[in-house]
């Protein structure tokens, strides 16, 4: 660069960083000592176009914000200012080597272009639903193991942390005997509680899995999927690496890095489960861990990353009682359950004082919501209750099927709960569910509504065995499990995803008319619903590492991507304020926790101001 064009290049990126004064504070700070970083990436193959969709992250070395954008259909990238300093800078395509570079951020605007050079093997960078669509369906044998092998070995996982090795039929019969007695969150059971399923189907399932991932030539069809463009490159995403709960260290793969294949709890992870974004953009999130030291509830700070924890402790102990579901109130504070106290937990976020709330009889359980009129509901193993604030006084709505575990839960426009319902016995193969219910508020009584299973499955009559009927339960090989679901809280509709169906299920609350709409991908498995205040449903994916929204008025679903491989999301959360929405999930399988702030093409053209280099390429 000559002297004289550096001095016109500070003057634009003067103009260039008060313009992004006029950015909202969620999207990034435009503070003194930060930098505009953009750029190109082009494919470094024959053609070398420029590439749509490409994720460009960014991370200070030794610190724990990562922070990605997506290339744009010129090829070009833009990041919100961002704090100087020396940076790893990473740009990352399916079947595309991802060069990493040391980029030193000075102040005013840089940037820094990538060309990337087409790499063969591929099948690391891959999602979990992508693998599973790799899988053949070409005949009975092949179908009828594939479906037993979605339905065992992609619950509490995804699909590529199950796939990502090749191991020989013995080394999968090993993998399986351990996988019947694990649990979702580590840990094994005793040999004589193993999952009767996973034992009946362990030879079978070797055998299918020596033949798909095993020393021989595999008959998996792999694809290069089409890369995110239009609307889907406009997210800014912040991932933030969260300490282990042992009080060291940080896990080894967060899956920010796609040629190493996915997050892996096995790095000791895996206790964070769902993270709501606050009104000062800090993340509070939820731990299942029952032996943490100190945290009940954490909040990330959004800016710096640092950690707090938060701890209660049950009299008689020292840990830290574990939590599952949260959310936001209207005002602002954070709710969420202590799972071993049954009970319900509150933090302000602007005194940090934490208020528990324990219901006479039944025990809070996994999810929590707020209706429109401010009352607080939470599922219970055998239905629902409300928390009125005021009185500090519990309702309880009982299922009308007994037996059945509530899950999801949601409170809607007009004060009434919703709550999903599922068998859980027979896990995986029969986790099913076929009744979501539901609140009569005026009369205090409870009702259910029926939820008609998908039968619309690549099954074939007669590629199950009589004896694979006994074990998939009621529904046979139809599907359903309608998990946390979500309301409208300025409409009519309650909206569940359905886990194991592959769809996206509308109520309307009042008429109670049901509309199914397929997943926009088969092997997704949907897990939470949140509607924001235009009326968009948030969907997560545990077997993908997008977020999905979808558009009830066009019919129209957009995939947002997260930045990491491996993701397996559980809560989904929305902040919808200031005319900016955020959604935030955990990463399960890693300690790790992402926030995704969706920007407007006018975010985007406001950072754009002062960036001659990168627009003379447009
Ligand atoms: C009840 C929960 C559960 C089910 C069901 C399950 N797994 Fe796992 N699996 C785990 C956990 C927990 C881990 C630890 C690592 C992680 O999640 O990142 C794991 C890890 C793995 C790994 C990686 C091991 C390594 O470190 O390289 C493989 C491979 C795997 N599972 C295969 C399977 C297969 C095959 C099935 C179906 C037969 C299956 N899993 C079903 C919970 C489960």
């Amino acid at each position: 660069m000559t002297r004289a064009r550096g001095i016109v290049l500070s003057i634009l990126s003067i103009a260039g960083i008060a313009a992004v004064g006029l950015l909202n504070p969620a999207i990034g700070h435009a503070a003194s000592g930060s930098t505009l970083l953009s750029g190109t990436v082009k494919s470094g193959s024959a053609s070398g176009e420029k590439m749509e969709g490409v994720t460009v992250s960014a991370k200070i070395i030794g610190q724990t914000i990562t922070t990605s954008v997506l290339t744009n259909d010129h090829g070009n990238y833009y990041f919100p200012p961002m704090e100087n300093g020396e940076y790893w800078v990473w740009a990352q395509a399916v079947a595309f080597e991802a060069p990493r570079d040391d980029v030193q951020l000075n102040g005013g605007a840089q940037r820094h272009d990538f060309v990337l050079k087409p790499k063969e093997d591929f099948f690391s960078q891959l999602t979990g639903d992508q693998l599973i669509v790799a899988l053949p369906e070409d005949t009975p044998a092949h179908r009828r193991m594939k479906d037993i092998f979605v339905r065992n070995c992609v619950a509490c996982h995804e699909g590529n942390v199950t796939l990502q090795n090749r191991l020989d039929e013995q080394g999968w019969e090993a993998i399986i005997g351990a996988m019947s007695r694990i649990g979702a969150s580590g840990g094994f059971s005793a040999a004589d509680q193993a999952m009767p399923a996973l034992l009946h189907y362990q030879a079978d399932l070797a055998a299918y899995l020596a033949e798909m991932r095993g020393p021989g030539p595999s008959p998996m069809h792999l694809e290069v999927p089409p890369r995110p463009s239009g609307d889907a490159t406009l997210p800014v995403t912040y991932v933030y690496d969260i300490p282990l709960d042992n009080g060291g260290g940080y896990v080894p793969n967060n899956g920010s890095d796609w040629s190493l294949g996915p997050a892996m709890a096995s790095g000791g992870g895996q206790t964070q489960h769902d993270a709501q974004v606050d009104w000062n953009g800090n993340m509070w999130f939820t731990g299942l861990n029952p032996a943490s030291p100190d945290r009940t509830i954490s909040k990330i700070d959004g800016n710096t990353g640092v950690v707090t924890n938060f701890k209660y402790a049950e009299d008689g102990s020292t840990l830290a009682s574990p939590t599952h579901g949260a959310t936001i109130a209207h005002d602002g504070t954070i709710w969420f359950n202590l799972i071993s106290l049954g009970a319900l937990g509150t933090i302000d976020p602007t005194t940090n004082i934490l208020q528990v709330f324990t219901p006479p009889a039944p025990s809070v359980g996994i999810s929590i919501d707020e209706d429109r009129h401010g009352f607080i509901w939470a599922a219970t193993g055998r239905g629902a209750v409300r928390l009125d604030r005021k009185t500090k006084e519990f309702a309880e709505f009982i299922s009308l099927t007994p037996g059945l575990v509530s899950y999801g839960m949601a409170g809607d426009h007009d004060g009434n709960g919703w709550w999903t319902e599922f068998n859980s016995t027979n896990w995986c193969l029969g986790l099913q569910s076929l009744v979501i219910g539901y609140s009569d508020i005026e009369t205090g009584k409870s009702l259910e509504i029926p939820i008609p299973p998908n039968t619309d499955t690549f099954l074939q009559p007669g590629d199950l065995t009589p004896d694979d009927l006994t074990w998939y339960g009621p529904l046979g090989v139809a599907q359903g499990f309608p998990r946390r679901l979500g309301t409208d809280k300025n409409g009519d509709d309650v909206w569940a995803p359905d886990y194991l169906g592959q769809r996206l299920v509308r109520i309307n609350i009042h008429t109670l008319q049901t509309t199914f709409y397929p997943a926009p991908r088969p092997g997704l498995n949907p897990y939470m619903a949140v509607i924001d205040n235009s009326h968009n449903v948030w969907m997560n994916l545990q077997n993908g590492d997008e977020l999905a929204k979808f558009d009830p008025r066009r019919k129209q679903w957009t995939l947002y991507s997260w930045p990491n491989r491996g993701t397996s999301s559980r809560g989904l959360h929305i902040l919808d304020r200031g005319g900016v929405v955020q959604a935030s999930i955990t990463y399960f399988d890693s300690s790790a926790a992402a926030r995704m702030v969706v920007r407007t093409k006018e975010d985007i053209e406001t950072l754009k101001v002062g960036l001659p280099d990168v627009e003379s390429s447009e």
